[in-house]
């Protein structure tokens, strides 16, 4: 497929571009600065050897014209930088990875963004683009780890049938990832809310999980 990261050049952007492009995505790692995007993309062609030339560097303006869009800004920017794509985001389906999180102390904390969720945030103030949630649960380092195959259920919330499908359709070019459909967006709370739990196991047993749930593998 061929997928733009919007705000792709932090840790998660980086890890999931390479993800998608070692398992055959066309990717575009957007920017506000493409400058940035373009020292980050020359790192992470290195990596990537001669499939580097799935990589492709841009705008965020640039990444939002592909066919489907990952949203990885900090969840304080993501409605602003959503809002400024929404021409390119019109009838699209816009993947959120984003979570509403603090770190208080040595512990994560989940913050309630109005709507309840970042995703839900961004679908209010797009009404014509398809969001849903994916890859929140998905740690970078993991995703980063190319040589190893990951292993997770990725909870899709989606007010649509086709962004669900949309997004199963790109989490299925990952080996090693099932999408499970979770709700409307009036789930996505629990989605991003549940990323501050998995990140205090983390801390606590010095560790990077990720999600399976059990009693799926018959019709999930
Ligand atoms: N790190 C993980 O393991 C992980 C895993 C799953 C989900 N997530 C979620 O993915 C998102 C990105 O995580 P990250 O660790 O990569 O974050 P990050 O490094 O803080 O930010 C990602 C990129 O967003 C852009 N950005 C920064 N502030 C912005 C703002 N106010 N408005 C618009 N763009 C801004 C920056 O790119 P430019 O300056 O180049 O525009 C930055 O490189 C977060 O919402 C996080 O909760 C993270």
């Amino acid at each position: 497929m061929n997928v733009g990261i919007v705000g792709g050049t932090g840790p998660a952007g980086r890890a999931l571009a390479l993800r998608l492009a070692t398992s055959g995505n066309s990717v575009v790692v957007g920017s506000r600065d493409p400058m940035r995007a373009d020292a980050i993309v020359g790192e992470l062609r290195e990596l990537l050897g001669d499939r580097s030339g799935f990589l492709h560097a841009g705008s965020n303006a640039e990444a939002a014209l592909s066919q489907i869009v990952v949203l990885a800004t900090p969840w304080e920017g993501a409605v602003a930088t959503a809002v400024d794509l929404k021409e390119q985001l019109r009838a699209k389906v816009l993947v959120s990875m984003v979570n509403a999180l603090a770190r208080i102390g040595g512990e994560f904390q989940a913050l309630i963004p109005s709507r309840g969720s970042i995703a839900a945030s961004v679908q209010g103030a797009l009404p014509e683009t398809l969001v849903t949630t994916g890859f929140q649960h998905l740690p970078a380092a993991d995703l980063a780890r190319i040589e190893r195959n990951l292993d997770a259920d990725v909870l899709v919330c989606s007010d649509s049938e086709r962004g669900f499908l949309e997004t199963k359709d790109l989490l299925s070019t990952v080996s090693g990832l099932n999408a499970v459909y979770a709700g409307s967006l009036a789930s996505a709370n629990s989605v991003e809310a549940l990323t501050a739990v998995l990140l205090n196991v983390n801390v606590r047993y010095k560790t990077h999980v990720s999600m399976r749930l059990t009693g799926l593998s018959e019709n999930g």
